[in-house]
């Protein structure tokens, strides 16, 4: 008897190669043993779960490599429970998140806590970054296990700022491990924010931290792991301009990601849902948006993320600039993309290697991102026949909006399978399941 073991029948895989091969995949406990175009009954294991995947395409898991889970400390916005449901509905199977929950993750104690919480509620994979402050770099540099160090070098209030030049130098010169940068250069942001004091409009937001914002910061950036040869990813890339100085200078060594909502949505959204399409850094053109495709398909960015950030529609509904920044987005992300596909503007293949292939590779997540024998069983079979918009009542995330609402997309997960197990089931959870802490090999 096999409690976990899983044959899934009859579906397009998408082969580490890129192409698909209909057929069979078998999975025993948290493993892909085989991949072949009919495995033969008699070679599983007596009380085999089969599934027919007839009509669905078989992808890696989505790692999504940054959220932000308010859980502990914020949790009437979303908790690891709820994100992780979210994730299971949306067919994402791992997630990094980031430190800017109470306490803020800033020490190995923290960490260890945070790790605890999602071992006991998270219903998928996860990893958390530890959050750099100007006086925690003897955490910095031996924290474990995390996929990295985050710095907001601007954009956020109280100890996870880091604008000084002499406490960006030290974080890069001290340690190895990757450096995670929210770009946007404070000093400009506190000037224009001055400069448009009394704007209520939300539109306002993307002029406040501007393009020019954006770049500064990550010139500053690419120019200190340049000087230190130092990993960096650079998080939610949102210019034209940025993309543009990466196209042209790019250390082999640092990576960058876009969110899906800086591809798909720019400033005409505040039009149409106010201040829930204000976010860090904020949408910008349908120029940018164009560019950032460009650099996506070319490779100048590696991956995708979503940077879900739930705020509750209260706190939305208050008038800018107190309304919070930031949109939940683990749920819509791979439907969105998959939309893209369809639709002809990239390949199916294309977005498993942005959302989880590339990810699991940059940040030496072992055994992840590629339907294979031996990888982990973190799986999703996805229907790209049928359209369904975004309901806002189907949302699992706390917040309990999106800014797609609304919106047709195929591609949604029919069945999302978590180290072996099935989370999610055509709209049904199994809330037993759990996820494992994620490792890194850097
Ligand atoms: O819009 C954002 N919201 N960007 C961030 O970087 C932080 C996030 C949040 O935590 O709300």
């Amino acid at each position: 008897m096999a409690a976990n073991s899983l044959l899934l029948r009859r579906a397009e895989i998408l082969l580490p190669n890129g192409e698909f091969l209909r057929g069979d995949v078998q999975i025993r406990d948290r493993s892909i043993v085989q991949v072949a175009p009919d495995i033969s009954a008699s070679t599983v294991d007596s009380g085999t779960r089969e599934i027919d995947a007839d009509g669905l395409t078989l992808l890696p898991g989505v790692i999504d490599p940054q959220v932000h889970f308010r859980d502990p400390g914020l949790e009437h916005k979303e908790d690891l429970y709820t994100a992780s449901r979210a994730c299971a509905r949306g067919g994402v199977t791992s997630f990094l998140e980031m430190p800017n929950t109470k306490p803020l993750t800033t020490t190995q104690t923290v960490l260890n806590d945070k790790l605890a919480l999602a071992a006991s509620k998270c219903l998928v994979n996860y990893g958390f970054f530890i959050g750099a402050t100007a006086e925690n770099l003897p955490d910095l540099v031996t924290a474990n296990p995390t996929p990295g160090i985050k710095i907001f070098m601007g954009s956020m209030h109280g100890a996870l700022l880091v604008d000084q030049k002499a406490a960006l130098e030290s974080i890069f010169a001290n340690g190895s491990r990757l450096i995670a940068v929210h770009a946007e250069d404070q000093d400009r942001i506190r000037q224009r924010r001055e400069q448009f004091a009394g704007h209520s409009d939300p539109a306002i937001h993307s002029q406040i931290q501007d393009n020019q914002a954006a770049l500064e910061a990550t010139q500053l950036a690419i120019g200190l792991s340049k000087k230190y040869h130092r990993r960096l990813h650079i998080l939610h890339l949102s210019t034209a301009d940025e993309a543009e100085l990466l196209r042209h200078d790019k250390p082999a060594w640092v990576t960058a990601e876009v969110t899906p909502q800086h591809l798909l949505l720019n400033t005409s959204a505040y039009e149409t849902i106010g201040t829930l399409a204000q976010m860090n850094p904020p949408l910008r053109s349908p120029h940018d948006n164009d560019v950032l495709w460009q650099a996506l398909l070319d490779g100048v960015i590696d991956f995708i993320a979503t940077d879900h950030a739930p705020h509750t529609l209260a706190e939305k509904a208050q008038p800018y600039p107190n309304s919070p920044s930031g949109m939940p987005g683990v749920e819509t992300s791979l439907a969105l993309m998959l939309t893209q596909a369809v639709q002809g503007r990239c390949t199916v293949a294309q977005v498993s290697r942005w959302m989880s292939t590339a990810v699991a590779q940059a940040y030496g997540i072992p055994n992840k991102g590629a339907i294979a024998p031996g990888y982990d069983a973190d799986l999703v079979l996805v229907d790209l026949n049928t359209y369904r918009p975004v309901v806002r009542e189907e949302l699992q995330t706390k917040c309990g909006w999106s800014p797609f609402e609304g919106w047709n997309l195929t591609g949604w997960a029919a069945v999302t399978i978590v180290g072996g197990q099935v989370v999610y089931d055509h709209g049904k959870f199994n809330t037993e399941v759990r996820g494992q802490a994620l490792t890194f090999n850097q």
